[in-house]
């Protein structure tokens, strides 16, 4: 790691120079730990789920492909996941690394990403995987809710707001995923469990792969994040 720059967490003074991805089942608690590290080190966070939405939210062609696919808990095709994001990493404030939230999800993509990272001269990425139960991912899922404007994402059980309704950074209106609805967390854990889990294996097999416990308190699973990714080479 280079030793100059972005300060993470206030202590340290390295830059992260590489691509963390985070994998890990619907609810396991990467987006909030995704903004966290992002914001830890001053790299973008790269959410696929976030950039699909606002498509969605300004009715471009690629959000109205997706918005279907996406209302039925199901994987938006590769072919539409791999132009965005490649066209995201090469605007110049990804040229110091980025935190992946939900991305890679087949290994198709991780295949497609390992050969971007190589072209844009980017070192071996570190992959950590959120091991969390199900029963757990279901009350946080249920239980989320977003800021309108910033994304920040807070729980009716884990982490409230100050002020009900609104978001502590910029008092945004908060508002839940039409996807959280009940009905439709079952088919994106089959997702997960049929497309992306196996990442997991594809990962440890090329030595990239780190485990996080996710069903620990969002303070502790950011140590665990951090220490990651600190001695990651
Ligand atoms: P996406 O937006 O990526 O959703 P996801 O992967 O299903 O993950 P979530 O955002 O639901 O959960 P999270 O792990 O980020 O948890 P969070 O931090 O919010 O994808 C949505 C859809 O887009 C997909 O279904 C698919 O259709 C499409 N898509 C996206 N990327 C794609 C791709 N690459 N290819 C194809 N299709 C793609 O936390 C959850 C809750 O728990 C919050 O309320 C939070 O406050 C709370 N919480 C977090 N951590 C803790 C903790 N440690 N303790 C207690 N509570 C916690």
């Amino acid at each position: 790691m280079k030793t100059s720059g972005a300060p993470p967490d206030g202590k340290s003074v390295e830059q992260l120079d590489r691509a963390v991805i985070f994998l890990g089942p619907p609810g396991a608690g990467k987006g909030t730990q995704a903004k966290e590290l992002a914001r830890s080190y001053r790299v973008p966070h790269l959410s696929t789920g976030d950039m699909l939405r606002e498509n969605i939210a300004k009715g471009t062609p690629l959000g109205v492909q997706a918005q279907p696919i996406m209302a039925r808990g199901e994987l938006v095709p590769d072919s539409l996941v791999l132009k965005m994001v490649a066209d995201r990493i090469e605007r110049p404030d990804c040229s110091h690394g980025f935190v992946f939230d939900g991305f890679p999800r087949t290994v198709a993509q991780a295949q497609y990403l390992g050969q971007l990272l190589k072209a844009h001269g980017f070192r071996r990425p570190a992959v950590i995987h959120f091991v969390i139960d199900t029963s757990l991912v279901l009350r946080r899922i249920t239980g989320r809710w977003m800021c309108k404007v910033g994304g920040e994402i807070y729980n009716i059980y884990e982490r409230q707001p100050k002020v009900p309704g609104r978001c502590d950074n910029d008092g945004g209106e908060l508002e839940q995923r039409p996807d959280d609805r009940e009905e439709i967390v079952a088919p994106r854990l089959a997702a997960y469990e049929k497309m992306t889990a196996p990442l997991a294996a594809y990962y440890r097999r090329l030595g990239l792969l780190h485990t996080v416990d996710a069903a620990k308190s969002v303070d502790t699973v950011t140590q665990q994040v951090l220490a990651i990714v600190r001695g990651a080479h």
